[in-house]
């Protein structure tokens, strides 16, 4: 059930080949989730559908690995949505805060999770001191960021604020989910604005922000792209 990181990614660190980076730094994923129908519809109806047991094994990851990190007392939740996260692992007397770019959104995490706060805001331009939080979790946004310069970015603000570990998922190219998605798009279909990188990507870009990757564990490796993967800040003297 746990999958570790395959031997041939646990040393190889790669830039990407191509970049798509927006001059803006603008993505769909900044404004998709703004209009009050997709927030209502992300809140009540798109996890009731599709493959539930892949969206609880995904939740289940994400416990595991926070539980694997010890004496966590404040946690950001980025990109929070409609807070099914902060639900997941709010609790346990710790401070958690979300943040999220869409209002609709925010407004929708208040009302589910009323022991957390939530703010509205960018990922790229964190509200938040360094090294605020002891953890960050950053559950389906990577994917919908179209360039590694962007992702940095994140990662970077992510790694700022956060003094223990993160935990992010990712679209790992490869997997059944995602050969489906470049078939249907070669026959013809509107192409989707999700990004699947190699393992050996995230792990350059992590590094670039100053992070190494401590574990990397599929939701369903093969068959679905999501990916939940722990970071932790290089020691200083490695940074130097
Ligand atoms: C697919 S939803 C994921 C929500 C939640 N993490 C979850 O797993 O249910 C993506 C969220 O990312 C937010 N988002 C997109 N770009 C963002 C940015 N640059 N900064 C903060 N939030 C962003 C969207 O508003 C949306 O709520």
């Amino acid at each position: 059930m746990w999958n570790s990181v395959p031997a041939i990614d646990e040393k190889r660190s790669e830039a990407p080949r191509e970049e798509r980076c927006s001059t803006n730094g603008s993505y769909s994923a900044k404004k998709y989730y703004q209009s009050d129908s997709r927030a209502e519809f992300y809140d009540d109806r798109r996890f009731v559908r599709g493959s539930r047991r892949r969206d609880t094994r995904e939740l289940r990851l994400l416990r595991c690995a926070l539980d694997r990190i010890a004496g966590v007392s404040s946690v950001l939740d980025l990109a929070c949505g409609s807070g099914r996260i902060a639900e997941c692992i709010c609790g346990g007397g710790r401070r958690l805060v979300g943040l999220d770019v869409s209002p609709v959104m925010v407004k929708r995490a208040r009302a589910n999770v009323p022991g957390a706060t939530f703010v509205v805001g960018e990922a790229e331009r964190l509200p938040f001191d360094d090294d605020a939080f002891d953890v960050v979790t950053c559950v389906r946004l990577l994917h919908h960021v179209p360039s590694s310069a962007a992702r940095i970015r994140i990662l970077d603000e992510i790694h700022r604020v956060c003094r223990r570990s993160a935990v992010v998922t990712f679209f790992r190219s490869g997997a059944l989910q995602d050969w489906r998605r470049r078939f249907r798009q070669r026959r013809g279909r509107a192409p989707q604005s999700r990004v699947c990188i190699p393992l050996a990507t995230l792990r350059w870009e992590a590094a670039t922000a100053g992070f190494e990757i401590h574990s990397a564990r599929g939701v369903a490796p093969w068959i679905s792209e999501q990916w939940v993967v722990t970071l932790v800040p290089r020691s200083t003297q490695e940074v130097i």
